[in-house]
């Protein structure tokens, strides 16, 4: 293999940009010619890449996004665009590919892998709804950009004997306000995957509220209904002033924390070096502290559901 690509797709994440160095460091020490895609398939399709040096991937690490810059390419899902994007690929050489992205553009990834060309997935998406590893790329930066919202938050809360509720991201998926409502102490998080009765909701809260609680915290996940809907159906039967705040795409930028930073490092590292010994079809994961391997056939037909004891304690933890 001689020259390999690497392009980032769906909804962006922190921690993107220290993969893309991690893989084209690494596969520039073994003489690989790195190029990268721009804007995901689209830039497949277009034939739109640039070439990536030691040079190009520096100052990076520490910055959100992605400086390939991502989309959705409604054009990759049809067979007349799959095609395009072959041809360029075969035009400019390249004999593998790294794709990071969410559950779609795995999905992508693998239809690239059933027509010959050797791929390896990196999870990134703050979703946390990608199946066969522990975390994808970008979920820890944005629980921490969400802890912090709510500890402002909870401040004002306190001084007004207001309640909040929160909306964080997750179409599908209430990892992010299953986990932000552990760590952040809030009273409830309403989850996609888990019934709720907003009548219970009130008359606990309600309960707090006389018992002279000055503040309470609901995180909703966009998935599980809207904040404001929720707000306008409680505020009148808990005896707290309802205040509502939407974090929306804050979540999803910022400086990678730590961990992302290392895992971002170690899922470019290892993509590039299963490209080189001949796999392809997989997707790299974490696993405990491994990093693992899974065929994309799987990770795609595999639902992944926040873990029952987490939202058990959630609840628990809450009153
Ligand atoms: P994410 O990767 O964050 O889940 P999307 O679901 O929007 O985001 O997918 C990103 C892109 O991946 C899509 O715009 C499309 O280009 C590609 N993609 C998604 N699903 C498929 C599929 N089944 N086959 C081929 N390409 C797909
Ligand atoms: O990255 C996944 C996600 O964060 C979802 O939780 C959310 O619904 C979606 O992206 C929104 O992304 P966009 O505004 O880019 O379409």
């Amino acid at each position: 293999m001689k020259k390999i690509g690497i392009l980032t797709s769906g909804g962006d994440c922190s921690g993107m940009n220290a993969a893309i160095r991690s893989a084209v460091r690494t596969g520039l020490s073994k003489n690989i010619e790195m190029i990268g895609f721009r804007k995901g398939y689209l830039g497949l399709i277009k034939g739109d890449y640039l070439v990536l040096d030691n040079k190009a991937v520096s100052g990076i690490l520490q910055r959100g996004g992605t400086f390939l810059q991502s989309a959705r390419c409604e054009e990759f899902k049809t067979e007349a665009g799959r095609q395009t994007a072959l041809e360029n690929l075969a035009k400019i050489g390249v004999e593998g590919l790294v794709v990071l992205g969410g559950d779609g553009s795995l999905n992508g990834a693998l239809a690239l892998h059933r027509l010959g060309i050797p791929v390896i997935g990196i999870p990134a998406s703050i979703d946390n709804d990608i199946a066969f590893t522990d975390m994808a790329l970008g979920v820890d930066t944005a629980l921490n950009n969400i802890i912090y919202a709510v500890d402002c938050i909870k401040d004002t809360a306190s001084s007004h004997a207001r309640a909040f509720i929160i909306e964080v991201m997750g179409r599908n998926s209430g990892y992010l306000a299953s986990i932000s409502a552990i760590a952040s102490g809030a009273e409830y998080a309403i989850v996609p995957e888990a019934d709720y009765d907003l009548a219970d909701i009130c008359s606990q809260l309600r309960h707090r509220f006389q018992e002279g609680r000055d503040n309470a915290i609901i995180i909703v996940a966009e998935g599980a209904g809207h904040a404001q809907t929720i707000s306008e159906s409680i505020k009148d039967a808990i005896g707290f002033e309802t205040r509502v705040t939407v974090l929306g795409h804050y979540q999803r930028g910022g400086a990678p924390t730590v961990f992302d930073r290392l895992l971002a490092s170690r899922f470019g590292k290892r993509a590039v070096e299963f490209l080189l010994t001949g796999e392809s079809g997989k997707m790299v994961g974490l696993s405990c502290h491994d990093i693992i391997v899974t065929p994309l056939e799987e990770v795609v037909k595999t639902v992944k559901r926040p873990q029952e004891d987490m939202l058990r304690m959630a609840e628990m933890l809450g009153i």
